[in-house]
């Protein structure tokens, strides 16, 4: 599974979105960001600030960013712990990560802390995840469940907004992202369908991944599949 083309996948669902949020949080006067969770650099690489950082836990991950986004400072590290002094941040945000961490309140709270301005850009929450034809259901089960066994929350988005009152961020603006995860070309098919390999493997017979891909496939064909995960954003001021 190649990550990065993942990741770009999903920051292209969230592109308009994230482009209103950075504006009306101010990056285009921001001197400091933060990227919490940054992965391959998917958001890191479009951006541009006289100080413009990333941390995540993975290095692997590091090393490609490193590559996408040549022009951030890169730390590895651990979200519940920021490296950083109190304040030292105008823009501090994180985007499909929350999901991941154990202790999402702790990872809020330590963005307040280091950061003026926090946004949490994409958060899904698969426990409403909807699934037609009916057939395919089950495949939205497993997928839930996968994540469950990799460690994620699947259904952190549904407690966001309350997560930013508890890390004491002034809310200014929460809702659903409208696009969600559509998945349009034949291309983004084919990634959508390694990452369910990837995530199903060992989990679910090989047959029965494959049966399930061939129902997803004939639906498609017939423009009869619905595939929506309802995916959260917020952001506010500390
Ligand atoms: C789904 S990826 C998203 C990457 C990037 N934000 C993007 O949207 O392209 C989640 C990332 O969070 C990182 N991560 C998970 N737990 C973390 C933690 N406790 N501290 C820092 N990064 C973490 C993972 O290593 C991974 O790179």
């Amino acid at each position: 599974m190649n990550w990065n083309t993942r990741y770009l996948q999903q920051a292209a669902w969230t592109h308009d979105l994230r482009t209103y949020l950075f504006e009306q949080a101010g990056l285009k006067t921001a001197r400091r960001i933060l990227e919490v969770g940054c992965g391959t650099g998917a958001i890191l690489r479009e951006l541009s600030a006289p100080a413009l950082h990333g941390l995540d836990i993975e290095a692997g991950s590091l090393d490609e960013c490193q590559v996408q986004a040549p022009a951030a400072s890169l730390t590895l590290g651990d979200g519940h712990f920021l490296p950083y002094p109190d304040k030292s941040f105008d823009i501090v945000y994180c985007h499909y990560l929350l999901l991941w961490v154990k202790d999402p309140l702790q990872v809020l709270c330590e963005m307040a802390r280091v950061g003026h301005s926090v946004l949490a850009l994409a958060e899904p929450d698969y426990s409403r995840r909807v699934d037609e034809p009916s057939a395919l259901k089950l495949l939205g089960e497993w997928q839930t469940e996968a994540l469950r066994r990799q460690g994620a929350n699947p259904s952190f988005g549904a407690s966001l907004a309350e997560t930013f009152y508890q890390a004491g961020i002034r809310l200014i603006e929460t809702g659903p992202i409208q696009s969600g995860a559509v998945v349009k070309s034949a291309e983004e098919w084919e990634t959508e369908w390694a990452v369910i390999q990837s995530d199903l493997a060992g989990i679910v017979p090989e047959r029965e991944i494959q049966k399930m891909k061939e129902l997803d496939e004939t639906a498609r064909k017939n423009h009869e599949r619905v595939l929506h995960v309802p995916t959260f954003f917020a952001w506010g001021k500390t």
